[in-house]
């Protein structure tokens, strides 16, 4: 099952750090809690997260903590009973804290959206940091701040929620400084070579032209990670501003996909290529666009995997 948690709008911001860096890593709790889910649907789902990579998902439906991905071959990381157990304890204090929010707005039957997102990182120079801050239909709704040891209200329900929380204001502390970067460290043990492997992008130039008219060249770059990566067309060498383009997108498995185009006058005889530069590239790829291999059907063209 797909979790919906990935098809709604990330109302807290990216659910995890958007550029990787080297030799920091983080462990990212996202949870998001329906009151009135869809038949079938469970009213709460949580994705857990190392660095950008979902790692495992739970759903108060099945009750199961499961791993994603190539976590689900790695033995002996994480006792998944006892995570299901801690995942069921966390999904009945979300529950009692949505029907706080919707009764305190006197709106017990209404359609409402709580969003959680919590975790830590580290670093390898021993650095580490933590996060944990909730929304409500969109809104910020709670933060922890734990340089003073508090829940910090952003909603005017949130101060119910405080006061529900505030004796253990410790725990939380405890969980986010010392725990969570604990556990993140075992996890890394069994994890750092999915985190830190570097697959190199395969890229596809492909046109389009209608007779008479403009082509459009589509320089695909696909199967990457890490995500940071440098495309853009040249003409005889010279940079081209892309017509569109250039999102970087979560391609499955994982691995990333980006594209960007370039419009081209008609009989346009100069060179274009399109440039890559990627971690795993030793260096950057161009590949040129053979005007030839334009059939005007659409996508064919050259192909080159590293
Ligand atoms: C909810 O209803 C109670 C009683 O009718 C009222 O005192 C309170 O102001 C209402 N709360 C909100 C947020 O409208
Ligand atoms: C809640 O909403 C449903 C459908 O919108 C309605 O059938 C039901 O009567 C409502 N219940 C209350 C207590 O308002
Ligand atoms: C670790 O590095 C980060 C920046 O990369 C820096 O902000 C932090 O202070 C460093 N921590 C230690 C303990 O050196
Ligand atoms: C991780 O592995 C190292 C050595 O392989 C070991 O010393 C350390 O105790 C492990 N850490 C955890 C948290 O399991």
């Amino acid at each position: 099952m797909v979790p919906i948690l990935l098809s709604l709008p990330l109302l807290l911001g990216p659910a995890v750090p958007h550029e990787a860096q080297a030799g920091r890593y983080s462990l990212t709790y996202l949870y998001t809690g329906l009151s009135r889910p869809g038949e079938g649907y469970p009213w709460l789902q949580g994705t857990v997260f190392l660095n950008d990579q979902a790692f495992f998902h739970y759903d108060s439906e099945s009750g199961k903590a499961e791993p994603l991905g190539p976590w689900r071959h790695i033995q002996g990381m994480n006792d998944w009973e006892k995570e299901s157990q801690l995942q069921k304890f966390r999904e009945s204090i979300y529950l009692e804290t949505l029907q706080d929010i919707m009764a305190y707005y006197n709106d017990s039957n209404g359609s409402h959206i709580l969003q959680e997102r919590l975790g830590c990182e580290l670093q390898n120079n021993g650095s580490s940091g933590a996060f944990w801050k909730s929304a409500y239909d969109g809104k910020d709704f709670i933060e922890f701040n734990k340089e003073i040891s508090t829940w910090v209200p952003l909603d005017p329900a949130a101060w119910n929620t405080k006061k529900k929380w505030e004796p253990y204001v410790q725990n939380a502390k405890a969980y986010l400084e010392k725990e969570c970067p604990g556990i993140l460290q075992r996890y890394l043990n069994y994890s750092r070579h999915i985190l830190d492997r570097q697959d190199p992008p395969s890229v596809a130039v492909t046109s389009r032209t209608t007779p008479g008219e403009k082509s459009i060249l589509r320089c695909q770059v696909y199967g990457f990670y890490p995500q940071g990566i440098g495309l853009h067309w040249t003409r005889d060498s010279e940079v081209q501003e892309s017509k569109s383009g250039g999102d970087v997108l979560p391609s499955g498995g994982g691995t990333y996909l980006s594209s960007v185009l370039l419009e081209v006058p008609p009989q346009d005889r100069h060179h274009y290529s399109c440039h890559v530069e990627h971690s795993a590239l030793a260096q950057p790829l161009s590949v040129p666009w053979d005007s030839r291999q334009d059939t005007g059907a659409g996508d064919t063209g050259g192909t080159q995997s590293q």
